[in-house]
């Protein structure tokens, strides 16, 4: 009896985190290197499917780098990248639509199905939710960088978004961006991520990666970073790769009034239902001061 009394008790204590996030949005990124484990990732999904039947509003957006690079290697193309953000030539950027767009995004959607949710997937053309535009950064020197066909995200289809959580369905969107002229455009899934977290007015941006959070220099987990650590960070060269891209689009969701973003590893089982139900928060917040 005991126990089964304790076990009420833990289900009582998620009542006050389910009325505070009832009816919001909560943008959960998927990143493809925490895609290790098939029991895992039917476990994150089945964690949103828990989500949407307690009220709240969980978005998917995937990544899916390692797998790219897989398909990437078969096809024997080379994969670079500048800041984090890879340099997709037209070729490349077929493979990242296929494995992308069609592969990782099915797979996702069915695993929701799969665990009693309704999930509906939008990737690229297919509901055309992420508009975009060829990205042109700077190099330290000030001249533009080429990445070919990576984009960066113009606008964001909210309305048909809305109106699929409104019908009961979880929204999983592969990081595939449109242009002008129906051209595609690989976006860096924590920025897309961010964008839609802000244009949704999400309550919470959860980015699942295979680290435990940010680390330091000696691999310890940085519980709270902002602005000014970060860019402290990027120089000094701490922050490196996709941790890079990930804690920049973090800040900018939250200087567009996303109310918490948090990096988080997806490694750990039910990562998302600790993050949410418990008050010790695990992994980085990220905060904008
Ligand atoms: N200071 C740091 N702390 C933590 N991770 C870091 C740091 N600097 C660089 N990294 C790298 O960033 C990686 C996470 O970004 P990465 O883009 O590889 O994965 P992801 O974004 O989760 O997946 P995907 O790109 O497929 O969506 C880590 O695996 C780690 O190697
Ligand atoms: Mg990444």
């Amino acid at each position: 009896m005991k126990n089964r009394i304790k076990k009420a008790r833990i289900v009582m204590e998620a009542l006050p985190y389910i009325m505070r996030f009832h009816g919001k949005v909560i943008v959960i990124k998927y990143g493809g290197a925490a895609m290790t484990d098939p029991a895992l990732e039917n476990s994150v999904m089945r964690d949103a499917v828990l989500l949407k039947y307690v009220g709240m509003n969980p978005v998917i957006v995937h990544g899916g780098g390692p797998e790219i690079n897989r398909a990437l290697k078969k096809k024997k193309l080379e994969t670079r990248f500048v800041k984090g953000l890879r340099v997709t030539d037209r070729a490349t950027m077929e493979v990242v639509a296929r494995v992308l767009g069609d592969k990782i995004n099915k797979k996702i959607a069915s695993l929701i199905k799969k665990n009693g949710g309704r999930a509906r997937g939008f990737a690229g053309l297919r509901g055309r939710i992420i508009k975009a535009h060829k990205l042109v950064p700077l190099n330290d020197q000030g001249i533009k960088i080429d990445l070919g066909y990576t984009g960066t995200v113009t606008g964001v289809r909210n309305r048909d978004l809305k109106k699929c959580m409104e019908k009961g369905y979880i929204p999983v969107l592969a990081p595939i961006g449109v242009g002008a002229g129906g051209r595609l455009y690989n976006i860096n899934a924590d920025q897309a991520a961010a964008a839609v977290a802000s244009h949704l007015d999400a309550a919470k941006l959860i980015l699942l990666t295979d680290v435990q959070g940010v680390l330091d220099a000696h691999g310890k987990l940085i519980s709270n970073i902002n602005t000014v650590k970060a860019r402290r960070m990027i120089k000094s060269g701490q922050l490196s790769g996709g941790m890079i891209p990930k804690v920049r689009n973090s800040l900018a969701a939250l200087r567009k009034g996303v109310e918490q973003v948090h990096i988080i590893d997806g490694r750990i089982p039910h990562a998302i239902l600790l993050e949410i139900f418990t008050d010790k928060g695990i992994g980085t917040l990220v905060e904008r001061r």
